[in-house]
């Protein structure tokens, strides 16, 4: 099962899912991994030989023309799913409709509490002992989307903000490639149903 992968960051989810697809039982396949800047997690891709693409905002007239340029791109990979692995831009109505519940999200923290753009951070702040991580099915809001999978992880007192995130990403990878291919196992059967 093809699935198209959109990153901003290191590229660490990134590279859990490509060390999954390549075991010979894996249900699904990397065919396309996009950034909104140069992200070094592209290295990842490169690196698989897996065709990346850069779509900046900055590059386009406006963020509705952005989020055109993003979809055509998905699109063009004909992706059944679309994960969006630390990808830090909300993703737009084009996209949204083209792919509607086929697009997962993974967040750093214990959805509903501490959504957007500073998970490990805010839930940091707020002095929370327990947090952890969430992917969730994308839908328009921010992080609001309905809950596929969580994990916990313990806050410790001498935590800094790296710390806990990197704590959180060591559950966070793997729960994201359960989900993932959960997901792409399921398709793989309906298609095999009916063909
Ligand atoms: C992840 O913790 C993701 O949930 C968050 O940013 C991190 C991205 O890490 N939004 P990476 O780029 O996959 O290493």
């Amino acid at each position: 099962t093809p699935i198209a992968v959109l990153i901003s960051g290191t590229g660490s989810n990134l590279a859990a899912l490509l060390r999954s697809s390549e075991e010979p039982s894996s249900p699904f396949v990397v065919v396309g991994v996009i950034a909104d800047r140069d992200a070094s997690g592209l290295e990842h891709a490169r690196a698989a030989g897996i065709p990346t693409e850069v779509i900046r905002l900055a590059d386009h007239a406006d963020r509705a023309a952005w989020d055109q340029a993003l979809a055509d791109s998905v699109a063009r990979l004909e992706p059944q799913l679309v994960v969006l692995a630390g990808f830090m831009k909300l993703v737009g109505p084009p996209l949204l409709e083209a792919f509607g519940g086929r697009i997962v999200n993974t967040h750093p923290a214990l959805l509903p509490s501490f959504p957007g753009a500073h998970g490990v951070r805010d839930a940091l702040a707020h002095g929370v002992k327990i947090t952890g991580a969430t992917v969730i099915e994308v839908d328009a809001g921010v992080d609001t989307g309905r809950i596929l999978a969580q994990v916990a992880v313990e806050v410790r007192a001498e935590d800094t903000e790296h710390d806990l995130h990197e704590r959180i990403k060591a559950v966070e990878q793997p729960l994201l490639v359960e989900v993932v291919s959960e997901l792409t196992a399921d398709r793989q059967d309906g298609s095999a149903t009916a063909s």
